[in-house]
């Protein structure tokens, strides 16, 4: 009994959801989506240029992070209620990862974790949360890497104390310490990258996650390798050990609560570019409608709220922007 209708959230009714280890949490918005009028997002017919460029954390100036950071600090000054405030933008997260919304026409939760939907959604988030950044802070783009910057509204105080710099990530962890030195860790690391973006990886579903589809029939739990790691990982490894789900980094529901989140997932998003280009032709994109059509929703920076589809994510160029290309070390790590 396969369902192959494409996914969207039911706006009429978000409701109190579910952390990771089942506590109650809620995220809704304080004013019903469903009283909102929905915009279709438009592609523009012709890409924007220039391509707003996201830099590596590690490379960037003073002046870029100064821009990025202030803006952050508008959003964090903003009333709660706003949807362009940190905390709404980082409810949003949690809307679509605890389950707040149903699927339209069903019981089943819009889930978009651990399936073929986690790149797609990520991407459109991103997106409008730095369109909206842009909009209050002239030419601010995202930066990527796990920056830990630890000044003005960057801060988080809710990160692993254990784990910041100059501690090297272990990719792979397992919320166990290996005592790895950081030569040792860091080859450790180009390995793992190896396996998870090229030979563990040469199928789009091994990559991008299993073919969830509508209601609780085509429900499926197989996270892509990226999604499983380093992207999980990566969540686990920033967060505070010592709250019971590892807030912020380390829940959903809070992850998006921690800068860090932004830095994390932009470098998530230029891995799924990266791996297209190592696939080339061999890395078609899911054709199912069933992928293509599924909806999420979103406000944009002129407070517009805005449904966009999986088909509209797809080429980074066509939504003005681009990462800026470093090396790949991880490339010439095969074991
Ligand atoms: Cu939606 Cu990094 O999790």
């Amino acid at each position: 009994n396969h369902d192959n209708r494409p996914l969207a959230a039911n706006l009429s009714a978000c409701h109190a959801s579910l952390t990771d280890a089942d506590r109650p949490t809620y995220c809704c918005p304080p004013r019903r989506d469903a009283d909102q009028i929905v915009v279709e997002f438009q592609l523009p017919e012709i890409a924007p240029s220039p391509l707003r460029v996201r830099r590596p954390a590690h490379l960037l100036d003073s002046d870029y992070v100064a821009k990025y950071e202030k803006a952050v600090a508008i959003m964090k000054s903003l009333p709660s209620d706003h949807p362009h405030s940190f905390l709404r933008q980082a409810n949003n997260h949690c809307l679509y990862c605890t389950g707040s919304y149903n699927q339209v026409n069903s019981t089943s939760l819009f889930k978009i974790h651990r399936s073929w939907f986690f790149f797609p959604w990520h991407r459109a988030f991103l997106y409008f949360h730095e369109r909206i950044l842009g909009s209050s802070s002239a030419t601010t783009h995202l930066l990527y890497r796990i920056g830990f910057y630890t000044r003005g509204a960057f801060n988080s105080t809710q990160r692993e104390p254990g784990h910041l710099p100059p501690h090297v990530a272990d990719l792979n962890y397992q919320r166990e310490e290996t005592g790895r030195k950081p030569e040792e860790q860091m080859a450790v690391n180009l390995a793992f990258m190896y396996h998870q973006m090229v030979s563990g990886a040469r199928k789009a579903e091994l990559f991008m996650g299993c073919k969830l589809t509508a209601g609780a029939e085509g429900g499926c739990d197989g996270p892509g390798t990226i999604e499983d790691a380093p992207h999980n990982t990566v969540h686990e490894w920033v967060g505070n050990g010592l709250n019971p789900e590892r807030e912020y980094m380390g829940a959903f529901y809070t992850a998006a609560r921690d800068p860090a989140f932004y830095a994390h997932h932009a470098n998530i998003d230029r891995l799924w570019t990266v791996w297209r280009k190592i696939m080339d032709s061999a890395a078609p994109d899911f054709t199912e409608s069933s992928w293509l059509d599924t909806s999420f929703t979103f406000y944009d920076e002129n407070l517009r709220f805005v449904r966009i589809k999986v088909r509209d994510c797809l080429d980074p160029a066509k939504l003005g922007y681009a990462y800026e290309n470093i090396d790949l070390p991880w490339l010439n790590a095969r074991p």
